[in-house]
């Protein structure tokens, strides 16, 4: 960065009483739908955007779930099954992703309420969105407190995904479909407002090597 540009940003300190927010420096976020088992073996499906890899080889995921004032439900299912899926949306579905992070009364299925399909997985008893790009399909390594949110860290078991939708390095293929890219949300009376990026192309940058 040039140092023009640094001379001429004017940095504050953010308040301790906004530090509730500051997660929202690290937005935009990439949420997938999770998926996991119900005690009534059916297929439970919400959105979760803190995802991340942790290892490359073995391919190991890192998901921080909700555990107080109030437990995710999937957090619980996590718990007591040691499975799940991230399942990789593009942006058409994200009304769908967004309802499926409504709480719902006992009984009532999130995937049939947004529509969503639920398929089969390849290694695992939690089915998989059938609607959704990819499909990393984990089993749980370890689970451990992160205050309010508890760290769920996972071995990727099986991959499998839509072919025309990725590049041959396993990126998204923007101009097949834009992936789920979330911003931020607020309330309304009757619901929520979510706001999603779109891909509007990319820069490319050629950076040299430094020499030694
Ligand atoms: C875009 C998006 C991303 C979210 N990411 C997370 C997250 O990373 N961790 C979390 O605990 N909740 C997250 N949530 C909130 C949960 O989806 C929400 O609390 C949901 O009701 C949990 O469902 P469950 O209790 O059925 O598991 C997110 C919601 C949305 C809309």
């Amino acid at each position: 960065m040039g140092k023009g540009v640094e001379a001429a940003l004017e940095k504050i300190n953010l308040p301790e009483q906004q530090k509730e927010w500051a997660f929202n420096f690290l937005q935009p976020s990439r949420p997938v739908l999770v998926t996991t088992l119900e005690e009534d073996q059916t297929t439970h499906v919400a959105p979760f955007s803190w995802i991340i890899p942790i290892s490359i080889k073995p391919f190991l995921v890192g998901m921080a779930l909700l555990a107080k004032p109030r437990k995710q439900r999937s957090l619980s299912n996590i718990e007591n099954h040691g499975e799940f899926a991230a399942n990789l949306p593009g942006l058409e579905l994200a009304r769908e992703l967004v309802l499926c992070s409504y709480k719902v009364k006992p009984g009532v299925k999130k995937a049939k309420l947004a529509g969503l399909t639920v398929q089969p997985a390849h290694k695992i008893k939690p089915g998989l969105i059938a609607e959704c790009r990819a499909h990393l399909e984990c089993r749980v390594l370890s689970i451990e407190d992160s205050g309010d949110h508890r760290f769920v860290k996972a071995e990727v078991i099986h991959i499998s995904y839509d072919r025309a939708s990725y590049n041959p390095d396993l990126t998204p293929d923007l101009n097949r479909f834009a992936p789920c890219i979330h911003l931020t949300n607020y309330m309304i009376e009757n619901g929520e407002v979510h706001l999603f990026l779109k891909p509007g192309g990319v820069s490319v940058f050629d950076v040299p090597y430094v020499e030694k």
